[in-house]
């Protein structure tokens, strides 16, 4: 009975062996190599599979060497921020060509029409490594796929629609002239100040604000595990690819773990705080993200509070360091172009005078939209959108088979002489004069927001804030680039200045 009993548990534990073996042969090996063999046949470049590691270890140091650089202003910044992505381009002379995540094949696409193609079809071309983005962003809309995907959608675009955003607007308006009286109080100390944190501030702040009704005060934890969560991108980067890895007690997967936990706690708290207002009958808001998301839990709705909670989570992120990003760099590009810097003034002048500006006077500038648009054109936040192919697809010429990785560069179209002209590196927001359709020619040339129906959800929100904020800041300040600003825009998470900016301000009144 009992040599029964062994030779069955020891034929389970062959078995088990030789399934797991089989499957870690066919993930290392037979996949990636019958995959490459599929796009090299298209006549597609790309370096050959290396066992397990792919290209990581290069990738790793290529991110590295080139983090640490600052570069001139003028100078074409995409082969800095994207530097392996470019050098495999030139390597293999031209868009589409690949290289290797760990085992996955990643497919470098730089034709526009076959970008807009691939994130139309949302249905075959999904959000790579989805747990990953649950660990490092929250869940919600950014990892969600299929059904459920459609279903969060529409609620949340329902919350930002235009109506929903007049009511926000104030509230935006509130956080700009605070930011301003801290940045006041802040140089009447020293006219020389590194606005990053500042701007960091009024985009969280905005966020709290608009999305829950609170502070950046009272969401000063959650900012703060926000960053350290950002900060875990790059150790978690080097393994995330491996099978399994998420499984692993890593020091890095502990920590994030503990912060994702932490988040949601206090999360869940805000939202009991504002169930309990409700239920005492207190005045609470009912327009802002969270109102309308909670609107949608309530009696068994389409959304349950976890998922309330998710899009909360995402909406701090990715609602706080894209505005961040745009803003800053704005300021940037007016400090080193001063002569955009006193047109955009004086349009605010003539549009708001003295006033703080408003949702309503926004259509009447002109300028600023050209400049926040060129700013996007340079120094896209997201300068690169990736897809994941759930099946074997043809699109333009090219059959990708499934499981094939994408990486959609949009900040190098966007810094194409081919496309933009020999002055493409140069800040010139004339381009943008006549509209976007003209600049682009009716090319899918500009897309900062993504388009198709994945497309960025917050994008009027985004431009709402940034013309409300850069309009404030004109009215009260002058800026000039400090001496010690050193220019060295990098895609830690978004694209951001890695030494901060610090700039001369002098206040005009
Ligand atoms: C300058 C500001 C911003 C830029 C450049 C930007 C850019 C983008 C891009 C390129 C995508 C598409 C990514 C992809 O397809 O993989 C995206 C998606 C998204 N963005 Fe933004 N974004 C900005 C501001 C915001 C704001 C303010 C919010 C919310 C408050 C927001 C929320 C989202 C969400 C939820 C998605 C996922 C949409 C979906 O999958 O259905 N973004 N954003």
């Amino acid at each position: 009975m009992e040599a029964t009993f062994g030779l069955i548990l020891s034929s389970i534990v062959v078995a088990a062996s030789l399934t797991w073996a089989a499957k870690l042969l066919n993930t290392f090996w037979l996949r990636p190599r019958k995959i490459e063999k599929l796009l090299r046949e298209q006549g597609l470049g790309g370096n050959p599979y290396r066992l397990i590691v792919g290209d990581m270890t290069d990738f790793m140091k290529s991110i590295n060497e080139e983090q640490p650089k600052s570069i001139e202003i003028s100078d074409a910044h995409m082969p800095h921020v994207l530097a392996y992505e470019h050098r495999i381009i030139s390597t293999y002379g031209g868009g589409n060509c690949f290289y290797w995540l760990g085992p996955w094949a990643r497919l470098v696409v730089t034709d526009p029409e076959l970008i807009k193609e691939i994130v139309r079809r949302f249905d075959v071309f999904v959000r790579p490594f989805p747990e990953l983005t649950r660990t490092l962003v929250g869940g919600g809309l950014l990892s969600a796929e299929g059904e459920e995907w459609v279903k969060r959608r529409k609620i949340v675009d329902h919350a930002f629609h235009v109506d929903k955003l007049k009511d926000m607007a104030p509230r935006i308006v509130l956080s700009c002239s605070l930011m301003i009286q801290k940045l006041k109080a802040a140089a009447a100390t020293s006219c020389e100040l590194d606005v990053w944190p500042f701007i960091e501030d009024l985009t969280g702040d905005v966020i709290s604000r608009a999305a829950f009704g609170s502070s950046y005060e009272q969401g000063t934890r959650v900012f703060e595990l926000i960053r350290q969560r950002v900060d875990l991108t790059m150790p978690l980067l080097q393994f995330f690819y491996l099978p399994g890895y998420k499984y692993l007690p890593t020091k890095s997967n502990r920590k994030v773990k503990a912060i994702s936990s932490e988040m949601k706690t206090i999360l869940r708290g805000v939202i009991h705080m504002r169930e309990k207002a409700m239920e005492r009958g207190e005045d609470v808001p009912k327009d802002d993200l969270l109102g309308i998301l909670m609107e949608n839990s309530k009696n068994g709705g389409l959304m349950s509070i976890e998922d309330v909670i998710e899009e909360c989570e995402l909406f701090y992120l990715a609602g706080s360091k894209t505005v961040a990003g745009l803003l800053v760099w704005t300021l940037v590009m007016l400090c080193a172009y001063p002569e955009w810097q006193t047109q955009a003034r004086e349009e605010v002048n003539r549009v708001f005078g003295n006033s703080e500006p408003a949702l309503q006077g926004l259509h009447h500038l002109k300028i600023v939209t050209m400049i926040l648009q060129e700013v996007l054109r340079l120094y896209p936040t997201n300068a690169v959108i990736y897809r994941c192919s759930s099946e074997e697809v043809k699109v333009g010429n090219v059959t990708i088979p499934a499981g094939v990785h994408l990486s959609l560069l949009i900040g190098l179209i966007q810094t194409d002489p081919k496309i933009w002209g020999d002055d493409v590196n140069k800040f010139n927001p004339e381009r943008f004069a006549q509209g976007v359709a003209k600049a682009t020619n009716n090319q899918p040339v500009f897309t900062p927001f993504s388009s198709g129906p994945r497309m960025c959800i917050g994008h009027n929100f985004a431009m709402i804030e940034a013309k409300l904020a850069i309009a404030t800041l004109l009215q009260h300040f002058s800026f000039q680039l400090s001496p010690s600003y050193k220019h060295a825009p990098f895609a830690l998470y978004k694209l951001r200045p890695q030494y901060g900016a610090p700039l001369i301000l002098r206040p005009l009144h």
